[in-house]
């Protein structure tokens, strides 16, 4: 569902059938990061209750929404684009209703409305259950607005409708929003200060997941080491809270070991962590439950001090090595992958090579890396002037993508000879004749299918592999089925 399986040229004949029926159809697509996938599964649930199907063809949609990503100007920039295709279709689909969600509703605002035609309703993270009235006035031939940020909403109580996937593995938020104040990031402005949802809620969610035959959930949260349940309310006003809800908060840790125990046959994972609110105490949970996958990642952003500290981040150099040592040595196996920015205001030479010293110290399994791009109304965009030159930073972000594909092959080659666990989730790209899953590493794993089927766990032996991607044959189906 979220992303357009077939760019269908036959548009009038479909909305022909389209309109047969009385219920409306929903178009939704997601950009952006794995919350922005979730959060969509959130809206689909809240417009089944009021008589949306949801549609794979734009060109058929009464509705088409599109929850959007303001991470950096590159991603802001996609979305303008598919604007425009949205634009074409509705010449041939003219009654056709477009909604803007998510990051870029929240920053632009009602702005949204005036610089864009097609618009014709914007909502931000928080406001998804207003969606109904929204759409009505819509109908009723008005705009639509609602971006206000809220303290306590988590979407605990809707079930999420679950879009695209193989009905194998699934998200969970568990957290909403940020307090961190990376001096570079515009989360904490689009998507509020921080939350936790009820562990109660959770498990609830889980419980359904497995009822349904899914095998692994990934809880998501910007922060999730900073999760804390105490009844509800913002992360920041714990300090308030009263001594029994002090007494019964439930940390990041006591979460992931209720969620391990409550379904000990589900593999569980979690995104992101963030080295300055991880404890050790979420260590030794990963290495108690073997349910827990011994992954995780980590953004370090750069390996500098000096542009650390820039950015906010809260931790040096020495404290993030000092972090991997400990993962190491409680968890041996574990994988850890980055995210790191090149070009940050002021980055030298220096500085880049602090960051691929770094980065040949942990050499990460997996990494994702980007250029610096300024988001209006961060502190970095207020205080630092963006002054590395465009060609230095795609030079830089070169250099360290090659550096992390060696690595990447490193940590893969490791796995030869040796017999993993792999879940399948679906077919593989290149061959009908291979499954592919994951490990509990997240490494991607093919082999031939033989008798096995998509939810199964196997013992695969690793004979070979690509930089990125295991080659086995199965030697058995798992014990953990
Ligand atoms: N420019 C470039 N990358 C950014 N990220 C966040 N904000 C920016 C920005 N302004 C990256 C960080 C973060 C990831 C989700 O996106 O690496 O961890
Ligand atoms: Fe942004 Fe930093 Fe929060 Fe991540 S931890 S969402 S980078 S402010």
């Amino acid at each position: 569902m979220e992303k357009i399986i077939d760019e269908n040229k036959q548009g009038e004949a479909l909305i022909l059938k389209a309109k047969k029926g009385n219920e409306r159809k929903l178009f939704i697509e997601s950009y952006g990061c794995q919350m922005n996938f979730s959060d969509s599964e959130i809206v689909a649930s809240i417009l089944t209750k009021e008589g949306f199907n949801t549609t794979n063809l734009l060109e058929e949609a009464d509705l088409v929404l599109v929850n959007t990503c303001s991470i950096r100007d590159k991603a802001e920039q996609t979305i303008r684009k598919r604007l425009e295709k949205y634009n074409a279709v509705k010449k041939i689909n003219p009654s056709m209703k477009v909604g803007v969600l998510g990051c870029m509703a929240e920053r632009l605002k009602s702005k949204f409305l005036d610089e864009e035609k097609i618009v014709d309703l914007v909502v931000g993270p928080d406001a998804y259950k207003d969606l109904p009235n929204l759409i009505k006035e819509v109908d009723e031939g008005r705009d639509a607005v609602n971006v206000i940020l809220s303290k306590d909403e988590t979407y605990g109580d809707i079930s999420p409708v679950r879009l695209g996937g193989y009905g194998v593995t699934a998200f969970v938020s568990i957290t909403r929003g940020c307090d961190n104040m990376c001096t570079f990031c515009v989360v904490p402005f689009t998507r509020g200060r921080e939350r936790s949802r009820d562990p109660q809620s959770i498990l609830k969610e889980v419980n359904e997941l497995h009822e349904k035959g899914y095998k692994e959930v990934t809880l998501l949260g910007q922060n999730v080491d900073s999760y804390l349940w105490y009844g509800g309310g913002l992360k920041k006003d714990f300090k308030n809270a009263s001594d029994i809800q002090k007494a019964t908060s439930v940390n990041f840790a006591q979460l992931l070991s209720m969620v391990a125990e409550e379904q000990p046959k589900m593999r569980l994972r979690f995104s992101t962590s963030n080295p300055q609110d991880m404890t050790e105490d979420v260590l030794h949970a990963m290495a108690k439950y073997p349910n827990i996958c011994n992954y995780i990642h980590l953004p370090v952003q750069s390996g500098s001090s000096r542009i650390l500290d820039l950015m906010n981040r809260q931790h040096t150099r020495e404290e993030y090595m000092q972090l991997i040592d400990r993962i190491w040595e409680i968890i041996p196996d574990c994988a850890i992958s980055q995210d790191i920015i090149t070009g940050f205001p002021t980055e030298t030479e220096e500085d880049h090579q602090d960051t691929m010293s770094l980065m040949d110290y942990v050499k990460y399994s997996f990494g994702f890396m980007f250029v610096y791009s300024e988001r209006p109304g961060t502190l970095a965009a207020r205080k630092i002037e963006d002054d590395i030159p465009m060609e230095v930073k795609k030079r830089r972000l070169t250099e360290i993508v090659d550096l992390q594909q060696k690595h990447s092959a490193y940590r893969t080659k490791e796995f030869l000879g040796k017999t993993v666990e792999v879940l399948i989730e679906k077919e593989s790209k290149k061959s009908d004749q291979h499954w592919s899953g994951r490990t509990q590493q997240n490494t991607v794993a093919v082999f031939p299918k033989e008798h096995y089927k998509p939810g199964d766990f196997v013992l695969v032996k690793i004979n070979d592999c690509t930089s990125a991607t295991l080659i086995g044959e199965a030697e058995g189906i798992s014990e953990n089925n």
